[in-house]
C-alpha cells in the first residue's frame, strides 16, 4: 500500500483527493448508480475530470439505473467503463437452469452473482492498484467493521477505499440535495440499495438498508461477492 499522508478520514473529498493523487490512472470508482455512487462521482469528477469510473452491467439491471447512468455521463461529460459478463457462461446458465435459478438456493444465487458480477469485477480491477466503493457501515451487519482505507485481499492486495464508510444515509441525502445531483429514481419508490431488478425490492422505513436485497435470504448471507474478503470465502 502506498504512503498516505495525515488525512481526515471523515472527510471523503480529502480522502478521494489523496487517493487520486497517489493512484490515478490505476484507480477506478465502482458505481452501481445508487445514491452513494452518485455522490462519489460528483466528488471525483470535481477533483479530476478524467477520473475513472466503471460499472458492472449484469444484464439484469433496472431501466431506471441505465437512465441514471446516462444522465451522469451527460452531466459530467465522462465515459463509464461498462463491464459485461462472459456471454457463453450466461448462455450456459440460462439454458441449463432457466432465468430465475437464483431463487432456488443461496448456492445458485451465488453462482449467478459470481458469473454476472464477481468475474467481471476481477477483469475491471486487473490493472488497478486501488478502487473506490460507496459502501457504508450503516448499510448492514456485514459492513459494521468497514474501514475507510483497507487492503483488498481478494484482488491481489490492492487498496480499497470506502470514503463514505462513516456517513449516515442522512449525510448522503444532504449532499445530494445541496449539490442538486441527479439520482436513480428508484429511490423515490422506496429502494435504499440498487442492485439487479429481480433481486432487489423497496424497503419499509423501519427495515435494514439492505433488507430489499435477496430478501428471501438470511442477512449474514447478503453479499454478492463483490466485497467479500479472502478469509470470508474460506
Ligand atoms: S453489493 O455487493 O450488495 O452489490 P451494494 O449494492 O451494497 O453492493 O453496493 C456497494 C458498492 O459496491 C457500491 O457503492 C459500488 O461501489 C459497488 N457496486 C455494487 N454493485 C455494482 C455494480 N453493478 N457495478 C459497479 N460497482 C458496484
Ligand atoms: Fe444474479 Fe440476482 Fe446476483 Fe444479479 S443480484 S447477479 S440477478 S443473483
Amino acid at each position: 500500500m502506498k504512503e498516505w499522508q495525515d488525512i481526515d478520514l471523515n472527510n471523503p473529498k480529502a480522502v478521494l483527493k489523496q487517493a487520486l493523487d497517489l493512484y490515478h490512472p490505476r484507480i477506478t470508482l465502482a458505481s452501481s448508480f445508487g445514491l452513494e455512487d452518485v455522490v462519489l462521482i460528483d466528488m471525483v469528477t470535481s477533483i479530476r475530470s478524467d477520473a475513472r469510473i466503471f460499472s458492472l452491467d449484469t444484464g439484469r439491471l433496472n431501466e431506471e439505473t441505465y437512465q441514471c447512468a446516462e444522465k451522469i455521463r451527460n452531466r459530467y461529460k465522462t465515459n463509464i467503463d461498462w463491464y459485461f459478463p462472459q456471454f457463453d457462461s450466461i448462455q450456459k446458465l440460462e439454458r441449463g437452469k432457466g432465468l430465475y435459478s437464483f431463487r432456488d438456493s443461496t448456492e445458485n444465487r451465488k453462482e449467478c452473482c459470481g458469473l454476472r458480477k464477481v468475474e467481471p469485477l476481477n477483469r475491471a480491477l486487473q490493472d488497478m492498484d486501488a478502487w473506490i466503493t460507496g459502501q457504508r457501515r450503516e448499510q448492514s451487519v456485514t459492513r459494521a467493521e468497514l474501514k475507510v482505507i483497507e487492503t483488498d485481499t481478494s484482488h491481489g492486495d490492492i487498496t480499497k477505499i470506502n470514503p463514505l464508510a462513516n456517513w449516515s444515509s442522512e449525510d448522503v441525502w444532504n449532499y445530494v440535495r445541496e449539490h442538486k445531483l441527479s439520482y436513480n429514481t428508484l429511490h423515490h419508490r422506496g429502494y435504499s440499495s440498487i442492485g439487479c431488478a429481480p433481486c432487489t425490492r423497496a424497503i419499509k422505513p423501519d427495515e435494514d438498508k439492505r433488507a430489499g436485497r435477496w430478501w428471501w435470504e438470511n442477512p449474514e448471507h447478503k453479499e454478492c461477492g463483490l466485497h467479500t474478503k479472502e478469509e470470508d470465502s474460506k
